[in-house]
């Protein structure tokens, strides 16, 4: 089977598994976990005038931290229509496109900021992920891939349904090979028990203008 078939399938699955989780994602965050989401988002240096993407919004849990930086432009990607549905409602100023990253338009682009939080373990293929992601970004763009409970975490769930989350978070080590033909550098690396933090930035005078 092709493998753009192979990643249609995979996102069927996703979806599924998503569609009937609006619930769980509507229970309230713990105040440990919001403070290490304010730090995720601190981390990007947002500015007032960034167009941020936020994949796998979700129900939109990243949304506020974004806006409490004064961001108007900010887009939510996610393969689920009810966890949209539920952010929208939520947050009716703000953008929302459904579908896979990867087939996003440049047309809602180019980003300052991507974040994938909380998601880059079930993407389907994490190196054609970042390669397209970084084809949206602006110049110094950045994509702050992060989870707020830590890689350990994220291995757990994924070792629970590999199906559902094929990879673990990527080490420095796989990070560096994830960006090796990339015009990407890793600006910002925080790997501990509970917070999962890798800012990438794009490097500057090689690549397209915003
Ligand atoms: C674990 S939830 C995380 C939601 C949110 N980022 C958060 O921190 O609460 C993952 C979300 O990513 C979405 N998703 C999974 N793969 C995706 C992809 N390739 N492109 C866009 N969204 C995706 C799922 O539908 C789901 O809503």
């Amino acid at each position: 089977m092709p493998s753009s078939d192979r990643r249609r399938q995979h996102n069927v699955y996703q979806r599924e598994v998503f569609d009937n989780s609006v619930e769980s994602f509507r229970q309230p965050i713990p105040a440990d976990v919001q403070r290490r989401t304010e730090q995720i988002v601190a981390a990007a240096k947002l500015r007032e005038n960034d167009r941020v993407l936020d994949v796998g919004t979700g129900i939109g849990v990243l949304i506020p931290h974004i806006q409490r930086f004064g961001v108007q432009e900010i887009i939510g990607c996610d393969l689920s229509e009810p966890m949209l549905a539920e952010a929208r409602k939520r947050f009716p100023g703000v953008k929302f496109w459904r579908g896979d990253v990867i087939d996003i338009s440049p047309a809602l682009g180019p980003f300052d900021v991507i974040f994938f939080n909380a998601v880059f373990g079930n993407m389907w293929n994490q190196g054609d992920t970042l390669k397209i992601s970084a084809a949206h970004l602006t110049r110094n763009g950045r994509i702050v891939i992060s989870h707020p409970m830590g890689a350990a975490f994220a291995q757990e769930l994924a070792a629970k349904d590999p199906k559902m989350i094929p990879h673990t978070l990527p080490g420095e080590k796989r990070m560096a090979e994830l960006i090796r033909d990339l015009q990407l550098k890793v600006q910002a690396f925080r790997d501990e028990k509970h917070l999962y933090l890798c800012v990438l930035e794009q490097r500057t005078g090689d690549i397209q203008s915003s």
